[in-house]
């Protein structure tokens, strides 16, 4: 069984993860509107891996007695001033998640239950992922500007494609 505090933190961190897949999605529109096909792809896959991330977590919390209670979600931003803008602005919002996972790893380890400690190694580990894909697109921004390197990178973006981490 979860404690209630655990099963608190869960709750939170199932609408964060939605939160994360509405506001890549938000981001998808947002490139999609600017023409950028690739870039708004990648968003798109982003926002099927937060799916993913949130259901994973609502299937422990129901495997483990707990009771998951769904919470609004507030709206994204629908607007950001450049595509490294919103690519930064991104970066930070998985900095903020890795804190937020972070966080829950240390209440896990004050509650003694290192189920859900071991459960959320895999959230750890993607977290590094995560940064890491956030932070090499912002990299790449910064080198091409606004020339035509951006169409080169909208094309390399454009072949991310959603593999459900179970099955790869
Ligand atoms: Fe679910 Fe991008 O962290």
């Amino acid at each position: 069984m979860l404690s209630k505090k655990m099963e608190k933190a869960f709750n939170d961190q199932i609408k964060w993860e939605y939160y994360s897949a509405y506001l890549y999605l938000s981001l998808s529109a947002y490139f999609q509107n600017l023409g950028l096909k690739g870039f708004a792809n990648w968003m798109d896959v982003q926002f099927q891996e937060e799916q993913f991330h949130a259901r994973k977590m609502f299937d422990y919390v129901n495997e483990k007695g707990g009771r998951v209670m769904l919470q609004a979600i507030e709206a994204p931003g629908n607007t950001w001033k450049s595509p490294l803008a919103a690519f930064e602005f991104a970066l930070n919002h998985e900095f903020v998640v890795t804190k937020r996972i972070n966080d829950l790893v240390t209440l896990a380890q004050k509650e003694n239950d290192h189920a859900s400690a071991i459960f959320l190694q895999w959230f750890v580990t993607e977290q590094v992922e995560e940064e890491s894909n956030f932070g090499d697109t912002v990299n790449q921004l910064k080198l091409v500007g606004d020339g035509g390197g951006l169409f080169m990178l909208d094309r390399e973006l454009a072949a991310r494609v959603f593999v459900p981490p179970a099955a790869a």
